[in-house]
């Protein structure tokens, strides 16, 4: 797993989630992360947002599909309202990671600070999230499973980026 750059500021952290839409997978990283660091007492530090490259979906709520299979799994879908992303993130973030390969280049490419999520994959490093929206209900269970263990892995990495060690 490559390291997490170092934190800009020393002692906080921000990471950008971005997708298509904002309404299956960014969001669903994005509250399964925002979890794991309340669990991981790094909340107060690490703030964690998503968005989409393109802008249908702006305030609405997730898709059903990615609320139901959150709201099984025991997190709250209910919070989450869709924007879209804009050029300003990757200086405004520590840590821009991309769903797939589309978006990352959508959001300029790769640097330092922007990547791919599932670069951060234990299981399977450096591949795409899949988009759930125009498959079935096993697509939200697959990226779940991959968001839960990939936000894990990023959690464990974050003391040290917090510290501003690369
Ligand atoms: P997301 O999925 O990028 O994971 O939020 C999609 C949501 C909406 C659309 C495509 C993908 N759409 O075409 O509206």
């Amino acid at each position: 797993m490559p390291a997490l750059p170092a934190a800009r500021v020393p002692g906080r952290y921000r990471v950008a989630l971005v997708c298509l839409g904002n309404i299956c997978r960014s969001p669903t990283a994005h509250v399964v992360l925002e979890h794991r660091l309340r669990d991981a007492g790094l909340a107060d530090r690490v703030q964690v947002a998503s968005s989409g490259t393109g802008g249908w979906h702006v305030g609405n709520p997730m898709d059903p599909r990615a609320a139901a299979t959150l709201s099984a799994a025991g997190y709250d879908p209910t919070r989450h309202r869709a924007r879209q992303y804009d050029a300003t993130w990757p200086d405004a973030y520590d840590l821009v990671l991309a769903m797939d390969e589309t978006n990352l280049l959508d959001v300029g490419g790769r640097t330092d600070r922007v990547g791919l999520f599932r670069d951060f994959d234990p299981v399977g490093p450096g591949g795409e999230v899949p988009d759930p929206y125009y498959g079935g209900a096993d697509g939200f269970e697959e990226v779940l499973a991959m968001v839960e263990r990939t936000s894990d892995a990023i959690v464990a990495a974050l003391p040290r980026a917090l510290e501003g060690r690369a």
